[in-house]
């Protein structure tokens, strides 16, 4: 492991599963209960804005019942040990890899503790309820949506994403089923760059083929794992 130095780690909904976050794809995900279309892009917002904002008024407040688990913290603790770059870049919205520790980190699709004001744009911490239509704390009009990337739209800060796979030496897929781009596209762009690749995932993913090594179980064991072998004295 000596050579590598620079670190992009991108997670999905699979690192938040043993913690009891819903993924969307897998047995009895979001996906199977809700269609995306109806309460994940801008124009089921604007179709029917009570189901959307309830919809994420469930998520935040389920989100706010559940505990980080070992995956989380042993990213928490790659963050704090490991002397080269990192960068780990989550897919979910909840904020379990903040509680976890981690800190070298971006939410490409937005954050469930966030609302996004669409009258000032000033995006607000947030915990409560959007269904009752709250005034902005910013400016007071009751235009408030959840601070999320919904299908259509623009994944957030992908330009700091695109430099980190330009100098990563080691690129690491964590908890999810690649079938949603452009996440599911770093990993041929970072081993288009000479990155080495490595999925670390319940059971194989949409993109294992890219992949230079696949290990798949737990995240709770595959990430504890690799963030042990990783942290481990030079052998
Ligand atoms: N440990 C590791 N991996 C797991 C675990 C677990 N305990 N449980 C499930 N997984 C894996 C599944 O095998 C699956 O490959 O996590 C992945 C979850 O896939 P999805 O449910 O599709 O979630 P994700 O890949 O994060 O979805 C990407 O799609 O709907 C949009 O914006 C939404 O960010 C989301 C994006």
């Amino acid at each position: 492991m000596s050579s590598i130095r620079n670190i992009v780690v991108l997670t999905g909904a699979g690192v938040s599963a043993e913690s009891g976050i819903d993924t969307f794809r897998t047995e009895g995900g979001l996906w199977e209960r809700y269609k995306p279309e109806d309460v994940a892009t801008p124009e089921a917002f604007a179709r029917d804005p009570d189901l959307v904002l309830a919809f994420y008024d469930m998520r935040r407040a389920a989100i706010q019942e559940k505990q980080p688990n070992a995956a989380h913290f042993a990213l928490g603790r790659l963050d704090a040990e490991w002397p080269g770059e990192l960068l780990i870049v989550t897919q979910n919205i909840d904020d379990l890899h903040e509680r976890g520790g981690a800190k070298r980190m971006l939410h490409m699709h937005g954050q469930h503790l966030n609302a996004w004001c669409g009258a000032c744009d000033v995006r607000s911490p947030w915990t409560g309820l959007l269904a009752d239509r709250p005034p902005c704390p910013a400016c007071g009009t009751r235009a408030l949506r959840p601070d999320v990337v919904w299908f259509g739209e623009m994944p957030y800060r992908m330009d700091e994403i695109h430099a980190a796979l330009r100098k990563a030496d080691l690129f690491v897929s964590i908890g999810t089923s690649g079938a949603v781009y452009p996440a599911a596209g770093f990993v041929r762009g970072a081993r288009d760059l000479g990155a080495r690749t490595l999925e670390l995932n319940l059971e194989p993913s949409q993109g294992s083929r890219w992949f230079h090594e696949c290990r798949h179980g737990p995240a709770t064991e595959v990430v504890a794992a690799w963030v042990e072998e990783m942290l481990a004295p030079e052998r």
